[in-house]
């Protein structure tokens, strides 16, 4: 754990930034692991789209609610249910379904199997409903799945497939809308008691095991 993290303690202005550090320190390194696309075979493309879908498609609105639970501040609660808003008025399940059936890429009962254990664990740790670690999680999340659009992308155009409102609605950076995210958990630290690190960022290393067997990197 890095030194930046270690001043989360104090719940500060420094304590987002240093939380905001090493969240951008995992994302990097789950991104400059992705398996190179024109190395893959086509099953195995097809495979990262599927188990993708099979873990985003019936959980992101359930973990986002999960996380409008746990907090208790009003800017949480605001910046989250503008979140739950979109997802559920714009159906973002159904344009990542349309998405991974142009890809051909429709996730099978193995599929699935293939991501239950590390999706349990991202479930029972949104389930405790802790605010501060959830809400670190999910921006994590939500940087990352950013940043993985255009990989995604190319996955499914080389799976010949021209259908791209998903990547392109989600990979657009957004700053105020980060911002925000990170201005919701200034407010959650505020109200929270000191945390350790360890405890911070638990959810974060459950998601990134989780994204690496999504990947096929485990
Ligand atoms: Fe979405």
């Amino acid at each position: 754990m890095s030194v930046a993290a270690v001043d989360v303690l104090t719940p500060t202005g420094s304590t987002v930034t240093g939380i905001r550090t090493q969240i951008d320190r995992e994302i990097e390194a789950l991104l400059v692991a992705l398996p190179d696309p024109a190395r893959l075979s086509a099953d195995e493309r097809r495979g990262i789209i599927a188990r993708y879908t099979a873990v985003l498609e019936g959980n992101f609105i359930y973990w986002m609610t999960g996380a409008y639970l746990s907090v208790a501040s009003d800017e949480a609660r605001a910046k989250i249910i503008d979140n739950l808003r979109e997802e559920v008025r714009d159906c973002h399940p159904g344009m990542l379904r349309r998405f991974t059936l142009a890809a051909q890429s429709a996730p099978s009962a193995e599929d699935a199997d293939a991501v239950n254990h590390d999706l349990m664990e991202v479930r029972r740790f949104i389930g405790r409903l802790d605010a501060v670690p959830t809400v670190v999680t999910m921006a994590f999340f939500e940087g990352f799945i950013q940043r993985f659009m255009p990989y995604l992308a190319d996955l499914a155009k080389r799976q010949g497939s021209t259908e791209m409102e998903y990547t392109d609605v989600h990979g657009i950076c957004d700053i105020t809308h980060t911002e925000e995210l990170y201005g919701a958990l200034a407010a959650e630290l505020a109200l929270a008691p000191a945390r350790s690190p360890q405890e911070l960022f638990e959810g974060v290393g459950l998601l990134r095991t989780l994204m690496q067997t999504i990947v096929g990197k485990n």
